[in-house]
């Protein structure tokens, strides 16, 4: 995950490139204990729910052990596997610093475990969000380069000035995205993954809009990031995903200059509309 807008230099403690060391030996049995909760109660409701690439980068890098996975063991596996690595940073990172890393196929990862009184919810992305969420993913070579082409994409975006447009697609993909697949409709995103309530409300709940994934529709989409998305965009696969943004931004950025935002709950002209959601959880006051 990024923050806002460009560094001025890492916090007290962490290297030029805002990485610290996982600190590894330094988790108490509480917090493996937390990972254990989170691991066995996701794990197993996934199946059949998220994306199988999502199932198979689980079981290759065995997240699951006595607790919190040694980044140092995760990487041996995801070098073989796609060449990635993760990367322990103290927190939310300036965009340019993110995108380097993701440029250089380095996922920045919070070390940090939520405590046992937020298992559920909380605001800043924790270690189970960034590394059961994400890593898995990252083990498949089509969304392994995606997520590079991103990382190169945002340093672009950020120097043309369309850096909201290219997040969007950010959220509404390697965060929030389903995909639309033989078997049904899964999850793929790391924010869906990472959280039990949302797993369940992304796939079955008739609230959200559920709309075909489209570029320029995905970059004009405002989010949210209170609470359950009131709109998921679908893909077909990895591979469409990775062949509509393979194509040059430019002429799409120029568009986007002129273009209104889409609200969360809004339809437009032209939706591939797979649920016409309800929005009844919103309109009753989400969370609250
Ligand atoms: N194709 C995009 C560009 O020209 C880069 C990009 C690739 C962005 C993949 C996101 C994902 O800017
Ligand atoms: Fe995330």
């Amino acid at each position: 995950m990024s923050g806002d807008g460009f560094s001025n230099g890492p916090p007290p403690g962490a290297r030029p490139d805002w990485t610290i060391d996982q600190g590894w030996e330094t988790y108490s049995q509480a917090e493996h204990d937390v990972w254990i909760t989170l691991y066995e109660r996701q794990a197993a409701m996934l199946h059949g729910r998220a994306c199988d690439e999502f199932m198979r980068g689980l079981d290759a890098l065995d997240l699951h052990r006595a607790g919190i996975p040694d980044f140092a063991r995760i990487n041996e596996e995801l070098q073989r596997l796609t060449g990635w690595s993760v990367v322990a940073v103290p927190g939310l990172v300036p965009d340019d610093v993110f995108f380097d890393h993701l440029a250089n196929r380095r996922f920045p990862a919070g070390q940090f475990i939520r405590k046992p009184h937020e298992l559920d919810y909380l605001q800043e992305p924790d270690i189970f969000h960034d590394v059961f969420g994400h890593v898995p993913m990252l083990t498949d070579p089509v969304f392994a380069d995606y997520m590079q082409a991103y990382g190169q994409g945002g340093q672009r975006a950020l120097g043309l000035g369309r850096l909201a447009n290219l997040a969007r697609l950010y959220w509404y993909t390697v965060e929030f995205g389903l995909m639309n697949t033989p078997a049904g409709l899964r999850i793929y995103g790391a924010g869906i993954v990472s959280s039990r309530a949302e797993s369940i409300f992304a796939l079955d709940d008739p609230s959200p809009n559920r709309i075909g994934f489209d570029l320029e529709r995905v970059m004009r989409t405002n989010y949210r990031i209170d609470d359950f998305q009131q709109v998921y965009f679908v893909i077909d696969s990895i591979q469409t995903l990775q062949e509509v943004t393979l194509r040059d931004f430019g002429a799409l950025y120029q568009n986007l200059a002129d273009a209104t935002d889409i609200g969360v709950a809004e339809l437009v002209p032209g939706d591939a509309i797979l649920t016409r959601g309800t929005q009844a959880y919103a309109k009753a006051g989400g969370r609250l």
